[in-house]
């Protein structure tokens, strides 16, 4: 079977990006070869992380284009010319419009900090903490038009501990990501993913 082509999406930090990338270059997600990286923040440090990979990163400047469409359009060509078969969305934190998600449908994976559907949107670990649930977590899923709503992969809980604050809540959380998100990347590569509906089923 041939290698996927894994690109990402990513805005910040890059700490996801990384702990799918290390496991794809050290063969443990071993039907995978790295594609590209494309962040819509220039500083970011994934572009950095993506570099030291050997990989190419690429900012796309939304304030450069006249609409959301063009800008996507401009990443959506840098991806296919890395031959890309899945996207993973490592903290990318802008909405895709249908368009995008029509091009790769079932082919872009997101990672979620919160157990969807609670808590979707930006910041979902603080608006998670300041609900008072007692288990949060964290989610992968396919991204469909709507807002992390798509089919979900995988999800690991995490306790809410008497003492936490939002930050070290965020923090363990992080830590089930890392976790979660090459398990997703690397069934994909390896066809175990079947979307049925809003159900994906694992082969
Ligand atoms: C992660 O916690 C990820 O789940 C979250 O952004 C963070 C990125 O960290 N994504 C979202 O909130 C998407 N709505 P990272 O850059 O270190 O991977």
């Amino acid at each position: 079977m041939r290698k996927k082509v894994v690109s990402f999406l990513a805005s910040g930090r890059g700490s996801n990006f990384q702990a799918v990338a290390r496991k794809i270059q050290s063969g443990d997600i071993s039907r995978a070869c790295l594609g590209v990286l494309v962040s819509d923040v220039p500083d970011a440090k994934a572009l950095e992380i993506a570099r030291d990979f050997g990989m190419k990163a690429h900012f796309v400047d939304p304030r450069a284009f006249a609409s959301r469409a063009a800008h996507e359009k401009a990443i959506v060509k840098l991806l296919k010319e890395a031959n890309t078969d899945l996207i993973v969305a490592a903290g990318y934190m802008r909405i895709l419009t249908p368009y995008f998600v029509r091009e790769y449908k079932n082919r872009i994976i997101n990672i979620h900090p919160a157990l969807l559907p609670s808590f979707p949107g930006v910041h979902a670990q603080k608006q998670a903490f300041d609900y008072g649930v007692k288990i949060t977590g964290c989610t992968t899923h396919f991204i469909d038009e709507g807002t992390d709503t798509g089919p979900i992969i995988m999800q690991r809980a995490v306790p809410v501990e008497p003492d936490d604050t939002a930050e070290s809540l965020a923090e363990r959380i992080l830590k089930e990501e890392h976790v979660i998100l090459p398990l997703s990347v690397d069934l994909f590569c390896r066809d175990k993913l079947e979307v049925k509906g809003r159900k994906v089923v694992i082969k």
